[in-house]
């Protein structure tokens, strides 16, 4: 059977229905082939491309709702679905396969990015529907509600307004203060420029356009993707992803697109003002976008991001399967910055713990390590070709070094990211590897590397100027509901 060329970009729009099961059912057969990429435990999807996480919510059974952008033909940004998955520990999870599908005059080109806002028993449904009218493919707000397992679809209740926006406005933010209803849109300005744009509702479904929120002036770029915002009575916090923004010094947006946050003073909605003095960039590593914060159950701030990053092909896309989606992790405020932790549930993974300095023939490839940031610093990851992955670390720095791992790519944007050490003494470091990805956190979850990386071959790790503990990690379990 022939695979869709999609580089004919007419392609991208070819459904299910077109091809028929045979097809999937050969793409499942080729993602069964990979032993060597597929993630053990983090969320991949079963083929296709998965890209930013969506509707993120825990219900009142203590099941948390987990959606993804989805296009299950291949590894392109194609049709766009939304993928459901849930999970009470993160370890089990349940895969229900598609929830929503391009099917109607609304979104019948595209569910974009959305998600969800749980109140009282009801789950609200924002997303980014994609149509198309004469010729052109239009951008809306649409609505729907989540109930016993089934999406169903209200309709558009905000179009896009060409004199807000370009046709780049999407991923609809909505969340309740006192009886108001607030939703912030991504958007690039009719004059090019990224903004946010914000509407005021009186119900779930009656908004009203009030301008943009005024935050920090800054060349952010021509478009900011995937706002996401969270307050109390002291700070809001302020997530969005810039497209567009420039390289700044050694450290900042090295990649395609980047992912920024503020915490300042709760949004003053009456003036659309976001006040904060500082931002930052969110993850230091090649591969991280789209992140989405949830309230959990426990009032815990719950991040999970995309793993993968756009305008790249990935060495392991001829397995067709492309991307994953982080740890979830657990946010917490300190000063003007966030921290971000593997939340507690990930510690079920562990299996066996081992304290080593030196080389040892890996077993796993799924695997956790924690080691002290020393003055001077390398752990290296290594084949038998002598290929590596190294993460170093002096007093001033931190490297990821990806430059001789088995397969480059994306190499115009370099192969190594450094990041200001800003906890100073010795403090202890975590790594999370799982065949082609790694997250770091360093500086006590103040620094964050997340990163996709292809090195083949049997594994050896080295350690310089620390010691680590070596913890070997299970699987999380994904059982199959229901088919796409
Ligand atoms: C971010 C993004 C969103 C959009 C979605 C489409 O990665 O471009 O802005 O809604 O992906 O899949």
């Amino acid at each position: 059977m022939k695979l869709i060329d999609f580089s004919n970009h007419q392609n991208r729009h070819i459904r299910k229905e077109d091809v028929g099961e045979a097809y999937v059912s050969k793409l499942k057969e080729m993602v069964a082939q990979d032993t060597m990429y597929y993630p053990s435990y983090h969320i991949a999807p079963p083929h296709g491309l998965l890209n930013d996480p969506n509707g993120l919510y825990q219900d009142e059974q203590g099941e948390y709702h987990i959606f993804y952008q989805w296009f299950p033909l291949g590894t392109v940004h194609g049709l766009k679905h939304w993928h459901h998955l849930t999970t009470k520990d993160f370890i089990d999870y349940k895969s229900f396969g598609n929830a929503i599908t391009p099917d109607t005059d609304f979104d019948g080109y595209g569910c974009y990015s959305g998600m969800a806002l749980r109140e009282a028993t009801r789950t609200h449904i924002y997303y980014t529907g994609i149509r198309r009218e004469g010729g052109q493919l239009l951008p809306s707000i649409v609505y729907a509600t989540f109930e016993n397992g089934e999406v169903r679809k209200a309709g558009i209740i905000e179009d896009v307004d060409f004199k807000r926006t370009t046709e780049n406005y999407r991923d609809p933010f909505v969340f309740k203060r006192g009886d108001d209803y607030y939703m912030i849109v991504g958007g690039e300005s009719p004059e090019n420029r990224g903004i946010l744009l914000v509407n005021k509702g009186s119900s779930p479904t009656e908004f009203k356009p009030m301008g943009n929120l005024k935050i920090m002036d800054y060349p952010y770029g021509y478009m900011l993707e995937c706002p996401n915002y969270f307050e109390n009575d002291q700070y809001g916090v302020l997530i969005f992803s810039p497209q567009g923004i420039e390289k700044r010094g050694r450290y900042d947006f090295q990649n395609v697109f980047s992912v920024v946050y503020a915490v300042g003073k709760p949004i003053d909605f009456d003036t659309q003002t976001f006040e904060h003095e500082s931002f930052y960039e969110m993850d230091k590593g090649f591969d991280f976008y789209a992140p989405q914060v949830f309230t959990d159950n426990q009032g815990r701030q719950v991040l999970l991001g995309w793993l993968g990053n756009s305008k790249c092909e990935y060495p392991s896309d001829k397995f067709q399967w492309a991307h994953m989606l982080t740890l979830p992790r657990e946010v917490t405020i300190e000063g003007d910055r966030i921290k971000q932790w593997p939340i507690a549930e990930v510690h079920a993974l562990r299996q066996e713990e081992q304290v080593l300095t030196d080389v040892r023939n890996l077993t796993s490839k799924a695997f956790e390590l924690s080691f002290e940031a020393t003055d001077g610093f390398e752990i290296i990851l290594q084949n038998e070709a002598n290929e590596r992955l190294i993460f170093s670390g002096n007093t001033e720095e931190f490297c990821l070094n990806r430059g001789a791992t088995s397969h480059l790519y994306n190499e115009q944007y370099g192969q190594q990211r450094f990041a200001p050490r800003l906890t100073k003494e010795n403090h202890m470091i975590r790594m999370f590897v799982d065949y082609s990805s790694v997250e770091i956190f360093a500086d006590n979850g103040l620094t964050v590397f997340t990163s996709r990386f292809y090195l083949d071959g049997d594994w050896k790790l080295l350690s310089l100027g620390t010691s680590f503990n070596y913890y070997r990690l299970g699987s999380i379990y994904i059982e199959n509901k229901k088919r796409y």
